[in-house]
């Protein structure tokens, strides 16, 4: 199952027997904190593309009934620097009204993506709007954003895998890794 690291990645941060222990343990408290909720009222929203291995895995492991929807959002625009600015490349298609909603990211960096969502969706009016994400790193924060689930802190550096990408690329590494300079330099 080991696949050969690649000659690009400079160091492995999070292994894959620990972002799994740390998955568990997520589904786990928001199992037990979103108990008696109706399948109907509980959404999971997916902030595309950066979330979809954590989501996957997550979602599997709650024991409460959910539904999954995705947000498609970019503000990098294939440079490991944010523009500053949110782009919204495709809406969700669930009704928020009334509704759980759990916002599911792979990581907060300077918290542009996360304002932007707490905005609009809280135009939306739902029951209750929560965030989970799998990776922060606290030295980059902008603007403060509320997180009530949270993976790991990260130094600050750009990571792959598990999701998340450099120019598209490395987001089915089953570990969080550090790229070698020469790759952004390319
Ligand atoms: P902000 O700055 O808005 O960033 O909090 C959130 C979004 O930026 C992306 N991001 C990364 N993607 N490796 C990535 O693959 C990283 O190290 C990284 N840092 C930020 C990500 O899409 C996140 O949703
Ligand atoms: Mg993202």
């Amino acid at each position: 199952m080991s696949n050969p690291i690649p000659d690009s990645i400079e160091r492995v941060i999070l292994d894959e027997a620990t972002i799994e222990k740390r998955v568990e343990e997520l589904a786990t408290q928001i199992s037990k904190d979103y108990a008696g909720m109706h399948n109907e009222d509980f959404i999971l929203v997916g902030v595309l593309k950066g979330s979809f291995i954590f989501l996957a895995d997550l979602a599997r492991r709650l024991t409460v009934p959910h539904r999954v929807d995705f947000i498609a959002l970019s503000s990098y625009a294939d440079k490991a620097e944010t523009t500053g600015s949110v782009r919204l490349i495709m809406d969700t298609r669930a009704d928020m009204a009334g509704r759980h909603v759990l916002i599911v990211e792979d990581i907060l960096d300077t918290g542009y993506t996360l304002d932007y969502l707490y905005r609009l969706f809280g135009a939306r009016k739902p029951a209750s709007l929560r965030t989970c994400t799998l990776l922060t790193k606290p030295d980059m924060r902008k603007i403060e954003v509320p997180v009530d689930y949270l993976g790991f802190e990260i130094p600050n550096v750009w990571v792959v895998g598990y999701g998340l990408d450099f120019a598209d690329r490395f987001r089915t590494l089953p570990y969080i890794a550090s790229l070698k300079p020469r790759v952004y330099e390319k």
